[in-house]
């Protein structure tokens, strides 16, 4: 698969996200996990105990960068002393690649339901195009943008999720980072087809994969990242391999953080959906 810019689409293997909790064990087992994610707003600091195992765990693994407060679709000004901690730690990290949320933030307090969609309007869309463009330039790299789940939607809405997602990579021209958890979590919530959302991605932009488990309430799913991945994402995870090809996939695991074997044999089956499914020829 060849993206945008016609060069083959980078594959890292099958990751997870990096968690304080798993730090001695991985600079002691050296696992095998391909790649590693970590939370950008962890390591923009001056020192301390995370930044010096950042350092140890990066001489042995590949790393991307995700950040959760960039807030890209707020009303307020890009905040410029956000980007410069942010072009600190890419320096520092060398990542593929860094993504952030399709979204707003509550204020100050930061947790996953803190990452509120944007109204699917033509308005919004030329804004937020034109931020992450903004961001793109000031930090001289493509980022990857990735689709929040949510629980409520707009009466202004004139698009759907997906068409917003897909026009907002084309006109700012960044990347995409599908979280095929939060696509699920979304199309129950708000009872839509998740695999007409899978038909309008991109392919070509689709650098990166999140899985992760989420908490079935009556009438409502919510995204906890506390559970492991439940068997109908891992469906629609395949019909995105089938879809997209191999995609550099990865476990988001943020709350009742089991031991890293756990995780790694979950990873095992993430691996072996990604390169069954896949038509791409596997080496
Ligand atoms: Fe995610």
């Amino acid at each position: 698969m060849t993206d945008t810019n016609g060069k083959q689409r980078p594959f890292l293997g099958y990751g997870l996200g990096l968690r304080r909790q798993h730090y001695e064990d991985v600079l002691d087992t050296k696992p095998e996990v391909d790649w590693f994610e970590i939370l950008s707003e962890n390591y923009m600091v001056d020192g301390g105990k995370p930044l010096y195992y950042l350092d140890r765990i990066r001489e042995h693994y590949p790393m991307v960068m995700h950040g959760v407060s960039m807030s890209i679709g707020s009303t307020e000004p890009l905040n410029y002393e956000h980007l410069d901690r942010l072009k600190t730690l890419i320096e520092r990290v060398e990542p593929a690649w860094f993504s952030d949320h399709l979204c707003w933030t509550g204020i100050d307090k930061l947790n996953m339901h803190d990452l509120l969609p944007l109204p699917y309007t033509e308005e919004a869309l030329d804004y937020v195009a034109e931020r992450i463009a903004k961001v793109q330039d000031y930090l001289g790299r493509q980022m990857l943008i990735e689709n929040v789940s949510s629980y409520v939607s707009y009466n202004e809405s004139q698009l759907t999720e997906w068409e917003f997602l897909r026009e907002v990579a084309e006109r700012a021209d960044c990347l995409l980072l599908l979280d095929i958890n939060n696509i699920y979590v979304s199309a129950y919530n708000h009872h839509f087809d998740p695999v007409e959302y899978l038909t309008a991605m991109p392919s070509e932009r689709i650098y990166q994969i999140h899985l992760a488990g989420h908490t079935q309430e009556k009438d409502l799913i919510i995204d906890t990242h506390d559970h492991p991945i439940a068997d109908p994402v891992y469906q629609l995870y395949a019909e995105a391999v089938r879809r997209f090809g191999r995609v550099s996939a990865m476990i988001e695991r943020d709350d009742n953080i089991p031991p890293l074997v756990d995780l790694l044999s979950e990873l095992d089956r993430v691996r072996q959906i990604g390169n069954n499914f896949s038509r791409d020829q596997v080496a």
